[in-house]
């Protein structure tokens, strides 16, 4: 998170809370330690503040070093940031900010990861750089200031420029500097960066140019040799020749935010890695692209590309935010997971407004429509995700088989990659992702682009990577999810993966009567959801039993595998509770020896063609003295209620049941939590949206 304002009079304290308060807003992503930098009282003075655990913690630092919060900048730049370590531990030397020397010269904050950190941190200590974290950010600090130390002449944006260049991997980062005071430069490569604009009068702008390298795409030749060797995994590292690296330079236009009588006005920019940072200060936001460079200062904002890029639009719009404050806050509920998993009635209804017509039959998802008629002919459709998006897939496939005839296989973006499995110019690739910004499926994109696959995103973050990048797609429009562990967003993306099996399935005749019935249930289960939520009372006295277990089984067969896989991961990043989810079918083949009188079983037994079936395993379990929980339809006369504990759920068609099926389990998982007095919104080790391999 960054804030910058120019010609407004604001005091250190507002600077501070501005700040800190954007870093509570984005902690769901991350909240292992926290840190921020700001401009000190003398020239060349950085305040920098920086502590382990949550932003809390770290707004209690700074209030106990009592900084003079009276001081009024007209001009003033900070930087801030939440951490999910990945390279070292948690510790106040590893959180971000990052200094490139004790005088904190440049402050970075990142986000993502630099593949090739150890070679630049080698050869900088070569050149007598000293390092004092285990970070790979550490060395974008470092490298700006040995460039700088080069080049004591150079501009801010070339200098980022500079040092971006010799960067592989993600990131999305903001720099700033005591050489540049009241300016940051941001710039993004695979992990997203957004910045909000407010003016004090009415902003005429709608829409910012950007600013080519002078030579367009081509790199000159040394530079394009250094590349070719920093590919390779070697660096040259030599200092850029700024009289001959023509892909460096740029022209000095500005954007200025100008008042009707065409004079900069007063204006603060909010930069963040979400907008649900920025929404309580404006609405007025640009959404950086990869390879862009923003450069902020004097009340006007730059955007530089490192290359052109052929088809790539040469203005940034200034769009409006459709989300409001309240949506991303708790309001009457204790946690984000819990608001999450009362608001699917609408949620639902949300994912499915202005596209599902029962009673015209119809669906329209209008960011399929032109490439409806492509996807039905491709030679398979192969969805790929992480975590809970993954699970979503694994419960429509199906749906899919059955509607459309197409082969669909389901895969995990990481295990993909790293098969390096085949694809196709003929093979339709869906990403399913909330964030959209997953780095394991966002690479998985990659590779699939450069295959000439068509690409599909069922994502929930509007202007998110993975919505920009993919050729058509749909949002999930389930509004922002905060809560680490994922709930509405699950249902909504079932639900548009529903809708789009059914437009795939629309010129098949003989599926007229079951898409109709589909529809229909789609229909309904918005108020089914509402009832289901009804027995949150109950589920919570439910889990009073499960106090001190170390272990649970969750048992599902055919499409209720995947729900069982969703309940068990729930239960496992929230409550820490090992729970397994097994395949009914497989119970026998070995998971049986675990049952007894003991362990907690849940089983998931609502009607479907091969509830038969799935009874096989709860008569197993019964034989072994195993006291299930039983997930089952309202009324379900097969299950005495004096014999099992019983969550009734109500019917719905079978390609929907699990969509109602996951909901007991979002609760159980919840109540585990809270059961053991745990903060839901923020397991431990685990961050809502993960942009590292
Ligand atoms: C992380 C989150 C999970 C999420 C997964 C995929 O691991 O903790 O809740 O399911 O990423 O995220 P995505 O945003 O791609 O759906």
């Amino acid at each position: 998170f960054g804030y910058i304002n120019y010609l407004v009079e604001k005091d250190r304290k507002y600077i501070l809370d501005t700040l800190v308060n954007g870093l509570s807003r984005l902690e769901y992503r991350g909240y292992d330690s926290a840190g921020l930098a700001v401009d000190g009282d003398k020239k060349n003075e950085v305040f920098a503040f920086k502590e382990v655990g949550k932003v809390a913690k770290l707004k209690q630092l700074i209030e106990e070093s009592k900084p003079d919060l009276t001081k009024v900048f007209d001009n003033h730049a900070g930087i801030a940031h939440t951490r999910w370590a990945t390279h070292g531990p948690p510790s106040r030397l590893n959180c971000h900010p990052h200094r490139s020397d004790p005088n904190w010269e440049f402050a970075v904050v990142h986000n993502g990861i630099i593949t090739n950190y150890k070679e630049l941190k080698a050869l900088l200590e070569a050149k007598g750089y000293k390092f004092e974290t285990e970070t790979d950010t550490e060395a974008i600090a470092k490298l700006t200031k040995y460039i700088f130390d080069e080049h004591p002449d150079i501009d801010f944006t070339t200098l980022v420029k500079s040092v971006i260049k010799e960067l592989q991997g993600a990131f999305g980062l903001l720099v700033k500097s005591v050489h540049f005071p009241g300016e940051v430069v941001a710039a993004r490569k695979g992990s997203p960066l957004v910045i909000g604009v407010r003016t004090q009068r009415k902003m005429k702008v709608d829409f910012v140019d950007v600013e080519f390298a002078e030579e367009g795409q081509a790199l000159p030749a040394e530079r394009a040799s250094q590349n070719a060797a920093l590919k390779k995994g070697k660096s040259l590292l030599t200092v850029p020749d700024l009289s001959t690296d023509k892909s460096l330079l740029h022209r000095s236009q500005s954007r200025a935010f100008l008042s009707d009588d065409g004079v900069p006005q007063p204006t603060e920019f909010f930069l963040s890695s979400d907008p649900s940072a920025i929404i309580e200060h404006t609405k007025k936001v640009l959404y950086l692209e990869d390879d862009d460079i923003a450069h902020i200062h004097d009340g006007q904002l730059n955007i530089h590309r490192l290359s052109r890029l052929e088809g790539a639009s040469n203005v940034r719009a200034i769009q409006t935010l459709e989300i409001e404050l309240q949506e991303i806050m708790k309001g009457r509920f204790e946690h984000f997971m819990q608001k999450e998993i009362f608001e699917q009635p609408e949620s639902v209804v949300n994912a499915m407004r202005g596209r599902l017509n029962v009673k015209d039959k119809t669906i329209t998802l209008g960011g399929l429509k032109s490439y409806i008629g492509t996807i039905r002919r491709c030679r398979r459709l192969i969805f790929i995700a992480c975590g809970t998006s993954f699970h979503s897939c694994m419960a429509v496939r199906g749906a899919f088989e059955e509607l459309t005839d197409i082969p669909i296989s389901v895969e995990l973006a990481s295990d993909f990659l790293d098969r390096q499995a085949p694809v196709f110019r003929d093979d339709t690739c869906v990403f399913v992702s909330q964030s959209g910004e997953t780095a394991d499926s966002l690479m998985a994109l990659r590779y699939c682009l450069e295959r000439g696959a068509l690409t599909v995103g069922i994502v929930n973050v509007v202007g998110s990577s993975i919505s920009l990048m993919t050729h058509c797609g749909v949002h999930i429009n389930a509004g922002p999810e905060i809560g680490v562990a994922s709930t509405k967003a699950y249902t909504s993306q079932f639900v548009c993966m529903i809708m789009f099996a059914l437009s795939l399935s629309e010129d098949r005749a003989s599926k007229t009567q079951r898409r109709l019935d589909i529809m229909e249930g789609l229909g309904k289960v918005s108020g089914q959801i509402t009832e289901i939520l009804k027995l949150d009372k109950s589920i919570k006295e439910m889990c009073l039993q499960f106090k001190d277990q170390k272990s649970m089984l969750l048992l599902g067969r055919g499409a209720q595998h995947a729900t069982a896989l969703e309940g068990a991961l729930k239960i496992k990043e929230i409550s820490y509770l090992h729970c397994e989810a097994v395949m009914s079918g497989e119970l026998k083949h070995g998971v049986l020896a675990l049952v007894d009188e003991n362990l907690p079983i849940v089983m998931i037994l609502t009607r479907d063609d091969i509830f038969a079936k799935s009874l096989n395993a709860y008569q197993q379990v019964i034989a072994r003295k195993g006291r299930p929980i039983v997930i089952c339809n309202t009324g379900d006369k097969e299950f005495p209620g004096e014999k099992t504990d019983k969550i009734e759920v109500p019917h719905t068609v079978d390609v929907l049941q699990g969509l109602l099926n996951v909901l007991p389990l979002q609760l159980m998982a919840y109540w585990l939590a809270v059961a053991e007095g745990l903060n839901v919104d923020f397991p431990r080790n685990l961050a809502k949206s993960v942009t590292v391999e």
